[in-house]
């Protein structure tokens, strides 16, 4: 008799202890050959030997390419041995030579598949673009690495397949593995270990151990320096492995048992789905975790399938597995048919019909092989033990139902979910069928096909983890996460800020691409501007109030045969609703550009236009922070107030109805990019609206300037825009028509929007947003009305900035300390409300008193609010300033 010996780092040796078992070979019940048989200390060695080769990184520091380069070599060798393979796995497993002779061409071919597939378009390191957190910009990337040690652990019923499996995937990967193969046949796991040998993967990687399953299994699931087990078995065994590997937790992929459904349904091709059924269950015996050996047919034509699935499978010949002729070979070994004779007997007691086979076969020459035909029960039920129970040979119940929706609910009456088969003529019913099957593998109108680049595994009982595939060698990776600080000091670190009372952050990062075009007459720029962007049908979108004023026509007159349309319809404070609209209107008229002609309502719905127009779908689904990875639809605003600065800024507010609040669309990609600044636009603007939306910008500008994230380029900005509102205001509320004045005071509200979109803005804002989503008081009055009350709040804590926002307002400050400078700097804000005939308390712009406290907890979770000089935590204090303006 042949002898095989254990394969420990590198070498083929005998066990330690030099115990020998024998193999049997399952068509004569004779042993054929002696194998080593490894214990404790084999065990302890090759797990040394995994180990040593792994952190030696010999394999695992390879580069994917290099390993594939190996693979390739160690499958070519396969494919040599394909021969001595093929025969061996016929007598060691029983499988008929009709198949065995495939696996040394299939293993070759999966390796060289999936190593290709390993080294070229596997993600071993992908970058996270966007990574959702705005308060940490870093480079962020996602590496995979190989697990460690990984133990394999596989079936008697297809032991060279699995082997296959278990050791590819984890090398592949850069893993080292230790393989025990099932008890009874060990062989063609160390004729793969032979190939691997003889194609140089180094010593120590590939590691195979014949010997005792529950002996070697324990102390392999719970060796401190295993990694990771996969296993090929029952449930029962996979339990029990889980359970070893949870102590230390170990990853799993556990590939179990099942209890498949092949469904017929009414309209199938009877002859195909006959056949469909014979071959779900009868290949190789039965012996497939994923056989359809639960056949479900409609009731109509039951019968006649019974009857031609009998005469179907009395047509299979079971023979000697070696013997060409043979179409099924002897089950793998005596305990299986002791397993099969006993829920035979079983499903006869529970009443199913027997209609072919139950008997054992005795063959001539043969005697003492393990034969068993093709065994077909009709009239199970699916609560039968013989229906729920895994039997694995060639024992098929065939189960009656009426309707899709009971073939499929008998289908899912099962705690595993491995396999499944549809047979219908109609493809779009069976894939109707296929996706309520709870499965992990549906063949329509096949069977049994597995392919290197598809995944395996089951749901519900049936396993964890997936075989083959990019999930598949996904399974034998770890993942790492790296994130690299883009703004590497503790001043620049926004978030390590909360361990500390210093709150301010020295962080510059300007972006601020918009190209501003200001002054009397610039409008006519539109039409030289829409082809430097490339485009040639822009859409309008403004608002009643503006279209009215005869706006929209203007700039509809420039624009001339590039314009494509007018939305008119926008609400003030805008919502998704009114977004997606516009939408519809700019995909239905095929507009490349937008043109935004209004204040911040009409400006942020373009914003969220042309995010929506670009990327598709919905507004909701582009609600969020940093995420755009390329440039938008091209976006021409022409401000028409005095006002909100969203011509420049990153930045589109919209209101959602369902989240009951504003959301915000924050994205360097949202900028603008050109604003025109035509003074003419806002001339028709009234004084009220004139004076609330300036008190826009100036908030923006004594925000940013006090903001902690403020640095000297947004101070600039915002001290410049201050002085700009409080010498211009006056005089457009005293003469209306001073263009000049106008025009000021659109460059103040681009300059403080440019000085917000880097610094931000902090509590004013978040007690505007607030009182607009809860009592809609316009954005700009709201935050004209709380701004002076912020500014003394944050007197301790921006002194030295406040002061300069008095200086800019005109107050001599000379003599003054700095906190009574910064008093004065929110009397001088006052002031210029009152004469410009700003609304001055909340009762005003009819807030409700008993409102207050409720909006205070809402504006101390704004966003807007984290960025105050003072910290805001305590809704009390906020609510204390909003009483104060009441
Ligand atoms: N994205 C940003 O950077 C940003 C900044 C601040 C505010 N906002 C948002 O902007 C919105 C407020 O914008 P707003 O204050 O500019 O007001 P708005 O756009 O809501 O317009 C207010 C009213 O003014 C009318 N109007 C505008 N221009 C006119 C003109 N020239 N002549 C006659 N009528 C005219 C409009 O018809 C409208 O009825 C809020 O939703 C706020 O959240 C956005």
């Amino acid at each position: 008799m042949e002898h095989y010996k254990l394969f420990i780092d590198g070498e083929f040796v005998e066990a330690a202890s030099g115990d020998v078992f024998e193999t049997i070979d399952p068509g004569t019940g004779l042993p054929f050959a002696t194998v080593a048989k490894a214990g404790k200390a084999d065990a302890e060695a090759a797990i040394a030997a995994a180990r040593r080769s792994f952190d030696s990184g010999v394999w695992s520091n390879l580069s994917p390419v290099a390993r594939a380069d190996k693979v390739y070599d160690f499958a070519d060798q396969v494919a040599q041995l394909t021969l001595q393979l093929a025969i061996t796995e016929s007598q060691d497993a029983g499988h008929v030579i009709k198949l065995s002779k495939f696996w040394g061409m299939l293993g070759s071919g999966m390796l060289r598949n999936l190593g290709y597939y390993a080294s070229r378009e596997f993600p071993w390191q992908e970058e996270i673009p966007y990574s959702g957190n705005v308060f940490a910009p870093a480079r962020e990337w996602i590496r995979r690495e190989p697990i460690g040690v990984c133990v394999g652990i596989v079936p008697w019923n297809f032991p060279a397949s699995m082997a296959f499996w278990k050791i590819g995937l984890a090398i592949i990967m850069g893993n080292s593995i230790v393989l025990k193969p099932a008890t009874s046949t060990p062989l063609t796991a160390l004729i793969i270990a032979e190939a691997a040998k003889a194609a140089g993967i180094p010593k120590g990687v590939i590691n195979v151990l014949p010997g005792p399953g529950g002996e070697l299994g324990n102390i392999l699931c719970t060796h401190p320096d295993v990694d990771k087990i996969a296993i090929t078995g029952s449930t029962e065994v996979g339990r029990e492995i889980m359970k070893m590997a949870s102590d230390s937790v170990k990853k799993v992929t556990l590939e179990l048992g099942g209890k498949s459904a092949n469904i017929i349904l009414d309209d199938a091709d009877i002859d195909l789905a006959v056949n469909g059924a014979c071959f779900g269950t009868f290949f190789h015996q039965g012996q497939v975790c994923e056989s359809g050996t639960r056949v479900l047919v409609p009731a109509k034509i039951y019968d006649e399938f019974v009857e031609k699935m009998k005469k179907r499978a009395e047509e299979i010949r079971v023979g000697y597995q070696l013997f060409p002729t043979s179409h099924m070979g002897p089950l793998a070994n005596a305990a299986q048919l002791a397993t099969i004779e006993h829920y035979v007997k079983l499903g006869q007691e529970e009443g199913a019909k027997l209609i072919t086979g139950g008997k054992r076969i005795t063959m001539d020459g043969f005697e003492d092989g393990y034969y068993y035909p093709p065994t077909i029960f009709a009239n199970v039920k699916n609560s039968m033990r013989i229906a729920q129970e895994e039997i694995f040979g060639p024992v098929v119940c065939v189960i009656k139902y009426d309707g899709d929706e009971e073939a499929v609910a008998i289908a899912n009456d099962s705690i595993y979910g491995l396999g499944g088969g549809v047979f219908s003529r109609s493809n779009t019913r069976a894939v109707r069928v296929a996706e309520k099957i709870r499965t992990g593998t549906v063949w329509i109108n096949n069977y049994h096909i597995f392919a290197d680049f598809c995944p395996f595994g089951g749901y519900k009982q049936s396993g964890v983890g997936r075989e083959l595939g990019a999930a598949g060698l996904a399974e034998y990776t770890q993942v790492k996460r790296i994130h690299v600080n883009s703004f590497a000091s503790v001043e620049s670190n926004f978030t390590m800020t909360c361990l500390s009372d210093e709150t301010k952050v020295a962080l510059v990062q300007y972006n601020c691409p918009t190209n501003v075009i200001s002054g009397h007459g610039t409008i006519s720029a539109i039409y030289k501007e829409v082809v430097n962007l490339g485009c040639k049908r822009a859409l309008i979108l403004t608002d009643p109030g503006v279209k009215k004023a005869g706006l929209a026509q203007k700039v509809q007159d420039a624009l001339v045969e590039f314009c494509v349309g007018i939305f008119d319809d926008i609400a003030q404070d805008t919502d998704l609703e009114i977004v997606d609209a516009a939408v519809a209107m700019a995909r239905e008229l095929k507009a490349d550009c937008i043109v935004s002609v209004g204040g911040g309502s009409v400006i942020d719905t373009a914003k969220a236009v042309c995010v929506t127009l670009k990327n598709g779908g919905k507004c909701n689904d582009h609600i969020a922070l940093n995420r755009l990875q390329t440039p938008q639809t091209p976006h021409i605003v022409i401000p028409t107030t005095s006002g909100t600065g969203s011509e420049v800024t990153n930045v589109a507010v919209i209101k959602s109805k369902q989240a009951g609040r504003k959301v915000f669309l924050v994205d360097p990609r949202v900028i603008p990019n050109t604003a025109i600044l035509d003074p003419q636009f806002t001339m028709t603007l009234p004084p009220g609206l004139t004076v609330t939306t300036a008190m826009d910008a100036m908030t923006h500008a004594v925000e940013a300037l006090t903001s902690i994230l403020a640095q000297p380029i947004c101070d600039g900005q915002a001290l410049q825009a201050i002085r700009l509102i409080n010498d211009n205001l006056p005089k457009v509320i005293a003469n209306p028509k001073d263009e000049t004045a106008r025009n000021k005071l659109q460059i103040a509200a681009t300059m403080a929007g440019w000085a917000f979109t880097i610094a931000q803005v902090g509590l004013a804002h978040g007690m505007a947003h607030t009182l607009g989503i809860l009592y809609n008081v316009p954005h700009g009055a709201a935050c004209g009305i709380v701004l002076p009350a912020v500014m003394r709040y944050n007197i301790d804590f921006a002194a030295d900035k406040l002061t300069s926002v008095a200086q800019a307002m005109g107050v001599n400050t000379a003599g003054m300390d700095e906190k009574a400078a910064a008093g004065a700097a929110a009397d001088a804000i006052e002031k210029l409300m009152k004469e410009a005939g700003h609304p001055m308390r909340l009762r005003d712009v009819k807030v409700p008193e008993d409102g207050l406290d409720m909006a205070a907890i809402h504006a101390i979770c704004d966003t807007a609010t984290l960025f105050n000089a003072r910290p805001v935590s305590d809704p009390g204090e906020v609510a204390e300033l909003y009483k104060s303006v009441y």
